[in-house]
């Protein structure tokens, strides 16, 4: 399947780049309809045939891609980190867990919060990933935030350690939700709560019934629901003391 993908893409590309090519110097299309039609395609590309091809075939997105997920559009008008910090109900000196950390601009907003001895830890199966988040957090010296390398369906963290986990457009990526759910049911002390954000224009984006199915199937409870169907965030509770 990966070889498929990377012939699919090349020849993809290629493609769409000879078109280009074609419209400009052959057929002297102005560069405007060009733009205008290769930016349709493209929302097309990410909205459809992304989604068909994950679909059939889940693998955590490159991490170049989770640069261009976070952007200040995002962060100002959608997804606003501080907002959605704020919906968690945090209090100094707990001990978080982000799945899927991207850029960091959410785990920071958080870290924050739960000062002075409370501790993120920012985990996430690319090393890479990982590693930029690390470089980010040393120069702006943020001494609360412990980024690891992780696979969430199943956590190094011991039973009832923790008092939130959350992740942000991360959950439907990962191949099996209901197990990463069950890990955080786990790791999360009684009364902790889980707190998912997704977003619309995310290739793997699940609609909120289809997200509280997970849930449930993983013993929690819906507690809040916020935002809209193009961004939206769920927080469930642990009520019930399995472990
Ligand atoms: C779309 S990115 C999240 C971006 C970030 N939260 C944001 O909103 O900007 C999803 C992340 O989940 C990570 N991921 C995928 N499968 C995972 C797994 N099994 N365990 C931990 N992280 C995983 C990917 O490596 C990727 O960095």
């Amino acid at each position: 399947m990966k070889k498929f993908l990377t012939v699919f893409g090349i020849v993809h590309w290629g493609l769409i780049g000879f078109l280009i090519y074609y419209s400009i110097f052959v057929l002297k299309i102005n560069w405007s309809w060009i733009l205008f039609g290769f930016l349709v395609y493209l929302v097309f590309f990410f909205l459809v045939i992304v989604r068909i091809i994950r679909h059939y075939y889940h693998f955590p997105i490159p991490s170049i891609m989770t640069q261009v997920i976070d952007n200040p559009l995002r962060r100002k008008f959608i997804q606003n980190p501080e907002i959605i910090a704020d919906r968690m109900q945090l209090e100094p000196g707990m001990n978080i867990v982000e799945i899927g950390p991207g850029k960091g601009h959410y785990t920071i907003a958080v870290a924050k919060r739960i000062l002075p001895d409370g501790k993120v830890y920012a985990v996430d199966i690319s090393e890479k990933v990982i590693n930029l988040l690390k470089r980010k957090i040393e120069k702006e010296r943020i001494t609360n935030i412990i980024p690891q390398i992780e696979n969430a369906h199943a956590f190094s963290f011991s039973n009832e350690s923790i008092d939130r986990v959350f992740a942000i457009a991360c959950l439907p990526e990962i191949p099996e939700p209901v197990k990463v759910l069950k890990e955080c049911y786990r790791i999360l002390k009684p009364m902790g709560l889980v707190s998912l954000c997704e977003l619309f224009i995310d290739p793997d984006y699940p609609r909120r019934k289809t997200e509280m199915k997970w849930a449930r199937k993983a013993g929690f409870e819906l507690e809040q629901g916020f935002g809209n169907w193009f961004a939206y965030q769920l927080n469930f509770r642990k009520k019930f003391n399995k472990f």
